[in-house]
């Protein structure tokens, strides 16, 4: 079994002490992630498709072990996962056929600390598309006979650069977890190490106060919450409003270099490529260069907040863009998933924050790239800060249209290997 033993540096002891409020705390962390048995999503398949299927099991669970006990044997640890990229790195060009596969439960919406057995989610993965249609064709043969419900994501798949939709390079900035994740990721904030307990239950974590009962308990080590969102970008309504904003802003700010490269780069944060806005402490200051409300600073805003200890609501992002780019009529989209061990302090935190517009500050604009919302209808509003020839501050208030929509989702408990094993031999007991 490979291990992971980590000690953090003075700094962030000095860090932890800050945010867990107790200062004669010392914080000597040890640990050993146990690479069998969690499963390798969350350390990230990184493979070209990618599939996800949930089978809703009426009563009749007996019916479903066989089948199930097929998928248990074919789960993939992040040991299995961590050697397959060793030996890719001594030979890039490998491509293998395997089908990789990760499994758990949904997650019960009325009593969050309890999954539903009943429910399934299955995440499939391969390096040849062919071999996963395949795989695909085969379990729904075999599911299609018994008693219950399937559904099935569109097919992920990676896009050249491993951009999104929407043209940006895409799983640049997540949080470092020792033994998880690597060092070269950092940025911003993310330079102190996140603990693995805040994405794997069972290790020492930033937040013990929000463990609820069973996902602090030793069923769930080694476990994680997995969230899923069904996201489709509407890639030429996008283009077209970079197009229309562009013309009026540049008869407002002729001094401006205003392209649409920059708008876009304004609205997710980062320029298309990936790299991040250049800006000086003052323009920072007043969002000049990076606006507060654009996405990556949404998600996880590059400045201190007193009353918010923002290290503690990262997520391990694990997304792939579906639909195919080159087809213009094709839905297009993200099958977005992240890794957490608490959903209201990481995931639902950070998703609210999108959609509230005095996060990171008061009057701060909504994240263009937050889902079409009932409640807050089709358009959003973005706060663009820009200094004027008088050297004066402006906010322009853009109206936008909302480029993504939430089609699917839901929360779901990845256990433990052995753990998902256990409870798929319960299937079959009266
Ligand atoms: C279709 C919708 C979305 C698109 C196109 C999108 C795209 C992106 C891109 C291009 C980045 C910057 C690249 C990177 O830092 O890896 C990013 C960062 C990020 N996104 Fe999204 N995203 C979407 C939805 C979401 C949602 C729903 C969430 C969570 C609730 C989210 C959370 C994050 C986080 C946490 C970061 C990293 C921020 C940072 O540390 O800098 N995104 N996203």
């Amino acid at each position: 079994m490979s291990s992971q033993t980590f000690e953090f540096g003075k700094n962030f002891r000095n860090f932890l002490k800050g945010i867990l409020n107790s200062p004669k705390q010392s914080v000597h962390v040890d640990f050993k992630l146990d690479d069998n048995e969690i499963q390798g999503n969350i350390f990230g398949f990184n493979k070209p498709f990618q599939v996800l299927l949930k089978v809703m099991f009426n009563e009749d669970l007996a019916s479903s072990e066989s089948v199930l006990k097929n998928i248990s044997e074919k789960l993939t640890s992040i040991k299995n996962v961590k050697s397959y990229r060793k030996k890719r790195r001594s030979n890039p060009e490998l491509i293998s056929s395997e089908v990789w596969a990760n499994a758990g439960f949904e997650i019960d919406k009325e009593n969050p600390d309890k999954f539903d057995r009943k429910k399934i989610l299955i995440i499939l993965s391969s390096d040849r598309k062919e071999v996963l249609e395949k795989e695909l064709e085969n379990l729904k043969k075999e599911f299609e006979r018994l008693p219950a419900e399937l559904k099935i994501s569109p097919m992920g798949q990676r896009l050249p650069g491993n951009k999104e939709h929407f043209g940006f390079k895409d799983g640049i900035s997540q949080p470092f977890v020792p033994g998880l994740t690597k060092k070269k990721n950092l940025v911003g904030y993310g330079e102190l190490p996140n603990l693995p307990g805040d994405y794997i239950f069972g290790y020492p974590s930033s937040r013990e106060e929000d463990q609820t009962p069973f996902f602090g308990s030793l069923a769930s080590k080694n476990g994680s919450l997995l969230v899923y969102l069904q996201l489709k970008q509407n890639t030429k309504e996008f283009d077209e409003y970079l197009t229309r904003a562009v013309i009026e802003l540049k008869k407002k700010y002729s001094d401006l270099k205003i392209s649409k490269g920059w708008l876009a780069a304004k609205l997710m944060g980062r320029w298309k490529d990936g790299t991040p806005i250049e800006q000086t402490e003052s323009e920072n200051k007043y969002g000049l260069g990076c606006p507060f409300s654009s996405h990556i600073h949404k998600a996880y805003p590059r400045r201190k907040l007193n009353t918010i200890p923002i290290t503690k609501s990262r997520i391990l992002r694990r997304g792939i863009p579906y639909g195919d780019s080159q087809d213009k009529k094709a839905e297009k989209g993200l099958l977005f998933i992240c890794y957490q061990t608490s959903l209201k302090s990481q995931f639902e935190f950070i998703y609210g924050n999108m959609l509230d517009s005095d996060f990171p500050l008061p009057n701060s604009g909504f994240d263009p790239f937050g889902p079409k919302n009932s409640r807050l209808g089709n358009t959003t509003i973005f706060t663009l800060p820009l200094r004027n020839q008088d050297g004066t501050i402006v906010h322009e208030l853009l109206e936008i249209p909302k480029f993504v929509e939430l089609i699917t989702g839901g929360y779901f408990f990845m256990p433990s290997i052995s753990y998902f094993n256990s409870i798929i031999n319960t299937f079959g007991e009266k």
